[in-house]
């Protein structure tokens, strides 16, 4: 045979290969979900958001002033509320973060142009004009339905400062702050859901010690008091204390051991940890677009890590309340990426891509599966900071990939966890090793299962079969969230690319049947 006859035998061999193995046929996965063992609560609050006094995460973000010619009720954009109260926010953390440890509340209360002009030297050393303080917080807070999460300032403030902003907030007697607030055209009372004690302590909040920060703890926690009427009892206002934003616990155990031995003077509900998906580590170097599938798979690789984080905290927890009285609260976390090129770095300014709704549903999955313990957790931030909802430039807004998991999850959201059992298998991509699928389901108060399907190959569907037993099931319907590539995202221009679509499921003998699309974040909600 000559040179060219095995070249046709090695074409004709090929081509019967390639036919029988056809790229990107559809992968099976079985999940097995009884639906009456029903377990721990999937906390609202665990979609809670984080609206820092950050770059444009606020002015030109939330607010854009009263004589804006963009529609705004009372100087808050109107579109945004729209858009976030179709997201039942449960809680808004603010006014930070590392802000918060050089934020006093009385300059930015009253009337707009006796507001004194101060430097943000948190975030980039820019002029703050503080037109956007605590009234109009509770504002955006009352406009959007939501409940208002307040870190007090324990860097540069004072347990005097700090008492008297929560009389401002919650008094209802008459005293001064109480008049004061009324003049400021509040009468009522404000609801204060939570109160943060310090933000990263350990660092920018002032780079103290376990011990130093626990001292500071108790002061904060005795002189401090919620005046609300309404919030004495069922709906007291919860305290969170700061713990570690690294996987070491010598930090939690120390508040934790002097929780234990508390006393009736001071008391905490929630230990607050931070900690970002930072592929590459720091300096962020990571893109929010442009990027390649293995940076893909580098990021899931190292968002998954939250699991570890978290048992990590918990063991250290468990320790000293086995209980789990205090709720474990990640209030910060997202995919955090280099800034956009050609805006400020401080700013942190970043896209938000197909990746980021995965890594979304990767880390909201296992928080539920957490839920036992960790009971509270606020993505950074709501608007155009780290992992947004929402970008903005002037009148225009966009929608981000991020946005609609959120939205797709509202069923979640108090509803009873369920669990899956599955086989995640396995998605490689070069010589990184992640789950082919995650899974998690939930009950809601009218009986519905809601089932939650990520599939993180970017190639290949998966079909899915379903049985579900505790519950007769009759009919399915959903939605699927993905996109033609892994780093797709919604532009000013193009803001529907990423946008959740109606998906087929079939419901026969109790079992569920569905092909779920690569790189994508599926909802389902399973009908008695
Ligand atoms: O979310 C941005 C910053 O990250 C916060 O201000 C700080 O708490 C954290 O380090």
């Amino acid at each position: 045979m000559n040179f060219g006859g095995i070249r046709l035998v090695l074409c004709i061999s090929l081509l019967v290969l390639v036919s029988s193995v056809p790229l990107r046929s559809a992968e099976d996965a079985h999940l097995s979900i009884d639906a009456s063992k029903a377990e721990v609560k999937i906390d609202r609050n665990l979609f809670g958001q984080f609206a820092e006094n950050l770059g444009h995460g606020l002015y030109d973000g939330i607010w854009v002033g009263k004589d804006s010619p963009i529609p705004n009720t009372r100087g808050i954009r109107n579109d945004e509320v729209t858009a976030l109260r179709e997201l039942k926010v449960p809680n808004v953390r603010w006014p930070g973060g590392c802000f918060a440890d050089q934020y006093h509340w009385r300059k930015s209360i009253g009337a707009a142009e006796q507001r004194p002009a101060t430097l943000n030297s948190a975030w980039g050393g820019v002029v703050d004009t503080n037109s956007f303080g605590t009234d109009e917080f509770m504002d955006f807070i009352q406009q959007i339905g939501s409940r208002a999460y307040v870190s007090v300032n324990v860097g540069s403030g004072s347990p005097q400062e700090a008492a008297e902003w929560l009389e401002y907030m919650t008094a209802a007697a008459p005293t001064a702050l109480e008049k004061e607030r009324a003049a400021n055209g509040h009468p009522d009372p404000y609801k204060v859901g939570f109160m943060g004690i310090g933000n990263e302590s350990w660092s920018c909040g002032g780079d103290m010690t376990a011990d130093y920060y626990v001292s500071q703890l108790k002061l904060y926690n005795r002189f401090i008091e919620n005046d609300n009427p309404a919030q004495r009892g069922p709906n007291q206002m919860l305290k969170i204390a700061v713990s570690p934003g690294f996987p070491e616990t010598e930090w939690t155990e120390a508040v934790m051991k002097a929780w234990q031995h508390h006393d009736w003077s001071w008391n905490f509900d929630g230990l607050s940890v931070h900690w970002y998906t930072t592929p590459g580590g720091w300096p962020l170097s990571m893109p929010s677009t442009d990027f390649s599938v293995d940076d893909y798979a580098k990021t899931l690789k190292n968002t998954l890590f939250m699991d570890e984080f978290l048992r990590k905290q918990e063991i250290a927890m468990d320790k000293y309340d086995p209980q789990k009285k205090v709720a474990l609260v990640v209030d910060e976390w997202g995919g955090s990426y280099k800034a956009l090129p050609g805006t400020n770095k401080d700013f942190l300014l970043q896209q938000n891509s197909l990746r980021d709704a995965i890594l979304a549903s990767l880390n909201l999955n296992i928080f539920a599966r957490h839920g036992d313990r960790v009971r509270m957790a606020n993505i950074a931030q709501m608007i155009n900071v780290i992992q947004a909802m929402i970008l903005t430039d002037k009148e225009k807004m966009v929608l981000t990939p991020t946005y609609y998991v959120f939205k797709m999850y509202v069923p979640f959201q108090d509803a009873t966890f369920v669990p899956v059992a599955f086989d995640a298998g396995t998605y490689l991509q070069g010589s990184i090793s992640l789950p082919r699928i995650d899974a998690i389901a939930a009950r809601n108060a009218s009986g519905k299962l809601w089932l939650e399907i990520t599939n993180l190959g970017p190639e290949k569907p998966i079909d899915i079969d379903a049985d579900v037993t505790g519950l007769a099931i009759k009919s399915a319907m959903g939605q699927t969230l993905t996109a033609s590539q892994v780093d797709t995202i919604n532009t000013f221009a193009a803001p529907n690319s990423v946008v959740p679509k109606p998906v087929s499921a079939n419901v026969h003998g109790g079992r569920l049947t569905m092909t779920v699309q690569p790189k994508s974040v599926t909802v389902i909600s399973l009908e008695p």
